[in-house]
């Protein structure tokens, strides 16, 4: 199969991809979050498909992307209160609502779970190519299963050429982390997955958040998990990720002794300084989360190879976007954290 690309920019594109997905072909998808995989939501056999594509495990189900509010009613069988206001407030945007679903899904999608991700995508031509082809797309992240999500068209292209119908290139995501997911079918509204949204700025509007235990630390293998995709090692490079704490010249400290030549820093812009130009990339300021989120993703790639052996990490603050960036760090660093303080 060749992979097509399609700009977003060419006036005969939404349509092309609309056809992909209504013919039951494999799109993958621009989002302000990281690039989807998407096929036809509605469709068993075209979903099907995506998990082949990506090498994703069958008991991992799949975000159903709508092209506003109105379309969640045919997929999700009882909609909260709490769902509303979210949607309200952050729709379209990084935010994946777990709802109880309606027979007509097919089980392919939610790996026949009683429960369904919906998510309205803050990018208007993925909502434009959702309304023309007039089914939600169900749609992963747009990587090979176990890699870093995809942020550029040239990332997706790297993992899946010749796996995939087609492209659409709408340049690099403005978020850079995967949506948040909160599940709404407890008790409770429970964070799955910290992402785009804050908790900070969820509890505003929840008055209650609770957050899963899979987003703070490794699971037994035994484990009951809510959010399926929490199981699987993500994100992971070749290499081993450490995080290491503390100021950045206690984390200075800790790292330039232990440095060796097939060894890399990932730092923040304002410690650069500190280590040796071949061995550091920095991926933001400290103080600048979104960036930090944006860049994330692409730098885990570029560190991604045979010939990087350990990746001494610095990792921000976890609040606000900055909880999905120590979170994606932290998952792909096996949760193996050092303290730079502790450096003789
Ligand atoms: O930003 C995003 O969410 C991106 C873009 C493409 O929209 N999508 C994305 O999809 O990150 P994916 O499949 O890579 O991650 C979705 C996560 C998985 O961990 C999956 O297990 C979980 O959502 N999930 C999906 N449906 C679920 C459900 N019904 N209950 C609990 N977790 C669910
Ligand atoms: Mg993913």
């Amino acid at each position: 199969m060749r992979t097509l690309l399609l700009s977003a920019s060419a006036p005969d594109s939404v349509h092309k991809a609309s056809e992909i997905i209504r013919a039951g072909g494999l799109l993958a998808i621009p989002t302000e979050t990281v690039y989807g995989l998407g096929a036809n939501g509605m469709d068993g056999a075209a979903v099907r498909r995506i998990f082949e594509a990506k090498g994703r495990p069958q008991d991992n189900p799949l975000i159903l992307h709508v092209a506003g509010p109105e379309q969640i009613w045919d997929l999700c069988s009882t909609v909260p209160a709490a769902a509303e206001r979210l949607m309200e407030q952050f729709w379209p945007g990084p935010l994946t609502l777990i709802l109880p679903v309606r027979d007509s899904v097919p089980k392919a999608v939610t790996a026949g779970l009683s429960t369904v991700g919906v998510r309205c995508p803050d990018c208007d031509i993925t909502r434009e190519v959702i309304r023309l082809a007039g089914v939600p797309i169900a749609a992963p992240s747009a990587n090979r299963s176990g890699k870093p999500s995809p942020t550029t068209a040239a990332h997706v292209l790297h993992d899946m050429e010749g796996r995939i119908d087609a492209i659409l290139d709408d340049g690099p995501c403005r978020v850079g982390v995967e949506s948040t997911i909160v599940d709404l079918t407890g008790d409770r509204p429970r964070l799955l997955r910290p992402g785009g949204i804050g908790p900070e700025r969820l509890r505003e509007v929840l008055g209650d958040l609770i957050v899963d235990e899979a987003v703070t630390g490794i699971l037994p293998a035994d484990a009951v998990v809510r959010a399926p995709g929490m199981k699987y090692t993500h994100y992971s490079p070749q290499g081993t990720v450490i995080i290491v704490t503390g100021s950045g010249a206690a984390a200075a400290r800790y790292i330039l002794p232990r440095l060796g030549p097939r060894d890399r820093v990932l730092c923040f812009a304002e410690e650069l300084a500190l280590y040796p130009a071949e061995a550091a990339s920095a991926y933001g300021a400290e103080s600048e989360p979104e960036t930090l989120a944006r860049n994330l993703f692409a730098a885990l790639r570029e560190l991604d190879r045979e010939d990087v052996e350990t990746i001494y990490a610095r990792c921000p603050e976890a609040t606000g976007v900055g909880m999905a960036v120590a979170n994606r760090l932290q998952k792909a660093a096996g949760f193996q954290i050092v303290k730079g303080e502790d450096a003789p």
